[in-house]
């Protein structure tokens, strides 16, 4: 993961890279750092967060128009001061910082410990920086050619920015794997792994492409080819993003504001693709793969966490109302496990991010096997949009809190949205199940918006978890996969241990663990196994389990037995997903909050993966 930033203009560098790596550090926060370049070089790191960094440099008067900074996700060594980056070469003149993971750094290493080099941290980027000093020495080449040599000896992801006490208006860039942008500001270039760190500064942007060199100076930005030297045309994009939308706009946390958005980010998802009257899904992204989706054998959905959770209410809704056979994996698995894949399939990529690494690799492969990829993203512009044949923009605008909250919901209403294409494109939808679903969809954000209302409600609910150990989140059908997110969303910010589970799996198992400290959190918002769940809740309460229901208005006999009930506006049961995971969200919220937890950058987790 790890973020990184760069200035080079006549600005002061030092501020402009502080407040871009204070919107990276959702990529990581371990520790960061930052180096500039003005008559000589000046480096200050260390770990933490970035305010760390910005009150370790202080008031010291930094002076200089030129910079690179990173904040770290650690990979090969622990998180302290020297394994901050940015890492120096032996000679002190080449500084870089990197994200990603050299992979064979052992050996690079060897090759320079035999030469004489030595380390001062445990990290692959101080190898890949003193290997790039290495080849220019021995080469005798400017910086540009020596990043560029070095770099087809590597083998693994990067996105580095590397500059040179030599070159004080120069600043190198690269990527593979890793993604990186470049703004294009008044005689002034900014860096970024996303265009946030520049966005009040400049709408002009490149995204690098893997494989490609940018030689950034004073002149412009030229760009080549990493494997073969050769010149590449820039296309220039304009970013749609602006400023308010990543900013906490008066909540505590990021997550606070991201799951109130909810009205608005599903209201953006749906927003001109539905036609109810001529029974029509209109999204381009699949009408350019129409074919491939009414041939298709089978649906095959990828992703990581969340957007993995997404895509099992994704089969559930593809089955149910496309009659399409799909299977759901991990991203991490497929990739791994030599899957029969064919042309007959398609698959369906979900990512928030866009830059997952395993749900990047796992496209590509599915690719080279001759399947159609069609890319569910947040992020425009991100490598698995670019890397898919077709896809769908979720529209839920940018989503800065670690743990998932609105990119999930829409991805899910994205899903809606397919399975309703693909019931009429194979007519297996009926022209009434299509406008009874459709219409119920565009009034879930009106149904969200009063279910936030309850958020004083579920405050005090959270106070039954706060001082839990563990927790078990129950669901059947449409809602399995929410307790699955809602055990995640717990386990991520209040560091709770929680499972999520099957509901009627509960008693192979599950159930050896209840007693009076277990608080159990049932999905029964009515629906045809309804009458199932309530003898769940009666097993639980049986064994003096903790029950907290989400359930419909008119169950009242879930009411009678649980300790806490938190109720949901009614609606069709296959869009039950949509409303059951808002409390869910607002509870791991609360209870996280009341744990005294950082809500929106927990311990050890990330929000772009970006290794593997
Ligand atoms: C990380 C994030 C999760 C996210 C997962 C997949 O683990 O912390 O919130 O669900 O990555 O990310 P993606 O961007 O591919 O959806």
């Amino acid at each position: 993961m790890c973020g990184i930033v760069g200035y080079l203009g006549k600005k002061q560098a030092c501020p402009i890279l502080l407040n871009g790596l204070k919107r990276l550090e959702y990529r990581g926060y371990d520790s960061s750092g930052v180096a500039l370049i003005n008559g000589g070089l000046e480096i200050h790191k260390c770990k933490g967060k970035v305010s760390d960094l910005e009150a370790m440099i202080g008031k010291k008067n930094v002076v200089a128009n030129m910079g690179i900074g990173h904040t770290r996700w650690a990979t090969h060594g622990e998180a302290n001061d020297p394994n901050a980056h940015p890492h120096t070469s032996n000679n002190g003149k080449l500084v870089i910082v990197h994200n990603g993971i050299i992979e064979n750094s052992d050996s690079l290493k060897k090759l320079l410990l035999t030469k004489n080099y030595t380390f001062t941290s445990e990290t692959d980027t101080e190898v890949l920086i003193n290997f790039i000093e290495f080849v220019k020495k021995e080469e005798k080449v400017s910086l540009d050619q020596a990043v560029r040599i070095a770099l087809n000896e590597v083998v693994g992801a990067y996105a580095i920015a590397v500059i040179s006490l030599d070159d004080p208006e120069l600043i190198v860039v690269a990527r593979l794997g890793s993604p990186l942008v470049l703004g294009l500001g008044n005689n002034e270039f900014f860096i970024g792994s996303d265009a946030t760190p520049f966005l009040d500064l400049t709408k002009k942007v490149i995204y690098l492409e893997d494989g490609e060199i940018a030689i950034i100076s004073k002149n412009g930005i030229s760009i080549r080819t990493i494997e073969s030297d050769l010149p590449v045309d820039a296309v220039i994009h304009k970013l749609q993003m602006d400023l308010d939308s990543i900013e906490k706009g008066g909540y505590d946390h990021f997550m606070l504001k991201e799951i109130f958005e909810q009205p608005t980010s599903i209201s953006n998802t749906i927003s001109g693709r539905l036609n109810i009257k001529n029974c029509e899904v209109r999204i381009s992204g699949l009408d350019e793969i129409s074919d491939n989706l009414i041939s298709a054998d089978r649906i095959i959905i990828i992703g990581c966490g969340t957007s993995w959770h997404a895509g099992i209410v994704g089969e559930y809704l593809i089955e149910d109302l496309g009659r399409v056979p799909v299977e759901v994996e991990y991203a991490s698995e497929f990739r791994y496990r030599n899957p029969i894949i064919s042309s007959k399939d398609v698959v369906i990529a979900i990512s928030q991010s866009g830059e997952t690494a395993d749900t990047l690799a796992a496209i590509k492969m599915a690719k080279s096997s001759g399947a159609c990829v069609f890319g569910i993203c947040n992020v425009a512009g991100s490598s698995i949009a670019r890397e898919s044949h077709a896809g769908a923009f979720t529209h839920a605008g940018p989503e800065i809190g670690v743990a998932s909250t609105k990119a999930f919901t829409a991805q899910v209403t994205v899903l809606v949205m397919i399975a309703l294409y693909l019931g009429r494109k194979k007519e297996n939808l009926s022209e009434k199940r299509f406008r009874e679903v459709a219409q119920e969809l565009k009034m879930i954000p009106a149904k969200i918006t009063s279910m936030l209302n309850l958020d004083p409600k579920i405050k005090t609910i959270a106070k039954l978890l706060d001082k839990a150990t563990n927790a078990l989140f129950l669901g059947r059908g449409f809602n399995f996969p929410v307790a699955l997110e809602g055990a995640l969303k717990l386990k991520e910010i209040s560091y709770i241990h929680a499972e999520g589970y099957p509901a009627a799996e509960m008693k192979h198992g599950p159930i050896a663990l209840i007693d009076e400290n277990m608080p159990v959190i049932i999905l029964a918002p009515g629906g045809g196994l309804y009458e199932k769940l309530l003898s769940n809740i009666q097993e639980v309460k049986a064994r003096k389990g903790k029950v907290i229901s989400i359930t419909g208005c008119d169950q009242t006999e879930v009411k009678e037995f649980s300790d806490a009930v938190i109720e949901i506006p009614e609606t069709i049961e296959c869009l039950t997903p949509l409303l059951t995971t808002i409390p869910l969200q607002l509870l791991s919220y609360h209870v996280a909050v009341q744990r005294d937890c950082n809500v929106d950058q927990p311990r050890n987790l990330a929000k772009a993966v970006t290794v593997e």
